[in-house]
């Protein structure tokens, strides 16, 4: 129940009624690597995230990725395709083993029409996400691969990072394809940009593959 409470989309309810939502909620375990479900396909079930963390990408019929976002516990996905009965805009992923609710689409509209903070609180959330889309498409029509690596880095420190002296530490441990496909650029370019941030030291990448921003200054000249 306690883990409800954190859940962005449920906020602002009472004990009483965050009880009742986790009484009709299915847990569910995805292990890493395992899609949630795949674009294109129907569904009738929300998500929210417990534990773990859930890649929500773009495929490409090329076999290409854009990795839309990543998100961590008290955050909820699946929720477009409920609301449009639209087939689900993307694809989702388990980055690492990852615990989830489940909420079926009768139960999460009939409590939408009993709580209308709970509407509130989604297109809060769904502004959020347009307001960072938008970003990305800034981002992506004017900025050269370093400035979007540099800053896709300090996004996810603020996100998952850990502060450590002056250095953070982002908590997940992601492939250089995966940056690249977040930052929409190839493997080859992420591994030389890194390589970049590493030689002047704004950003090291330790021996268990942990990212750190080690001079947050230096890397933030790349963005500006
Ligand atoms: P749905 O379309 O049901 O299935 C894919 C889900 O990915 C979608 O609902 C949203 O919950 C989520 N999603 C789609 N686009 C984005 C985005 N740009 N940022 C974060 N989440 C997204």
């Amino acid at each position: 129940m306690a883990l409800l409470k954190k859940v962005d989309i449920f906020s602002g309810l009472k004990d009483k009624d965050l009880k009742k939502i986790y009484a009709l909620a299915i847990e569910k375990t995805v292990r890493k690597g395992d899609y949630v479900f795949l674009r294109g396909t129907f569904g009738k079930v929300l998500y929210v995230v417990i534990d773990g963390l859930i890649k929500i990408e773009q495929p490409t019929e090329r076999g290409k990725v854009k990795t839309l976002s990543i998100l961590g516990p008290g955050e909820c996905f699946g929720e477009m395709a409920i609301i449009t009965n639209l087939p689900r805009s993307a694809s989702a992923i388990a980055l690492e083993d990852t615990k989830l609710f489940m909420l079926k689409r009768e139960v999460f509209v009939s409590h939408l029409q009993n709580h209308p903070e709970i509407s509130l609180r989604i297109i809060e959330v769904l502004c959020e996400r347009l307001t960072e889309a938008n970003e990305q498409i800034k981002s992506l029509t004017f900025d050269s691969v370093a400035a979007r690596l540099a800053n896709n880095i300090v996004s996810l420190a603020e996100k998952f990072g850990e502060n450590e002296g002056s250095s953070w530490r982002i908590r997940i441990r992601l492939t250089h394809q995966e940056l690249a496909d977040l930052v929409g650029s190839t493997r080859e370019i992420i591994t030389r940009t890194l390589k970049l941030f590493q030689d002047e030291g704004s950003v090291e990448v330790d021996g268990e593959r942990n990212l750190w921003i080690r001079d947050s200054q230096k890397l933030a000249q790349w963005i500006k």
